[in-house]
């Protein structure tokens, strides 16, 4: 039995710019669990393979990074998180556009995939974890005792997408946006392995007029009617 067995874990899924980050953030303060951005590990797994020189489509080299390359997730002085990449804080440039394309391409091989599954696993600590993903409550966490899965429409995920890079100085256009998230999308839902899709047992909640309030008071009432925190 695995540690991920024992420490409760809640698994919340969903597409691009559902607002699983924002949530799994939020629920994971609020009960003070642990918390896992999958979608991070996979970013950096691009980054580290772009900056190694490796080709694009060497997947055993990939699948290699993913099991070797040191990262590390923190505070940086002011409280703000930062993600350290062999020592280098890359926060802020596993967040563009392009490290994001690069994630959902190496995301499709099976052989990265398996190499951050124990990465992934090993998150899951006392008192609990909230596992923000793709797979989360179909692969990674499958008896996590409780699933969401976070959708919202694609007009409104691409809406959320381009203010997030807005505010963060980013100059996209929206069409242009709108296109790399369906692309995206398409390739996350058909890709052979672990492919997007809610586990049977998951909750649907559909926040494309909900507030993040609203979804992260019904997460943690679904939680608690599970026994997982009061
Ligand atoms: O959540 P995100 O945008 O940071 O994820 C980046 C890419 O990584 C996304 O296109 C799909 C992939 N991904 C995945 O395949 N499985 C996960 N558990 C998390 C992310």
């Amino acid at each position: 039995m695995s540690a991920s067995d024992i420490v409760p874990v809640v698994a919340i899924d969903g597409p691009s710019g559902s607002g699983k980050g924002t949530i799994s953030r939020a629920v994971a303060r609020r009960v003070g669990w642990h918390l896992l951005d999958s979608g991070a590990l996979y970013r950096l797994v691009a980054l580290a393979g772009q900056r190694r020189g490796l080709d694009p489509d060497d997947r055993a080299g990939h699948a290699q990074v993913a099991q070797k390359m040191a990262v590390a997730f923190g505070s940086a002085a002011d409280g703000s998180e930062q993600v350290l990449l062999e020592g280098e804080d890359v926060t802020l440039g596993i967040r563009s556009e392009a490290a994001g394309n690069g994630a959902s391409r190496v995301a499709a091989w099976a052989e990265v995939r398996g190499a951050l599954m124990h990465r992934q696993q090993a998150f899951a600590q006392p008192p609990g974890l909230v596992a923000d993903g793709r797979d989360m409550g179909t692969v990674v966490f499958p008896r996590a005792p409780l699933k969401i899965f976070l959708t919202a429409s694609a007009q409104e995920r691409a809406l959320r997408r381009h203010k997030q890079l807005k505010d963060k100085g980013s100059d996209v256009s929206l069409p242009a946006l709108s296109r790399e998230i369906a692309e995206r999308d398409a390739r996350d839902q058909t890709r052979q392995v672990a492919p997007l899709r809610p586990a049977p047992d998951a909750c649907v909640i559909d926040s494309t007029d909900l507030s993040v309030e609203a979804v992260v008071g019904r997460v943690l009432e679904l939680g608690a009617a599970r026994g997982l925190w009061r």
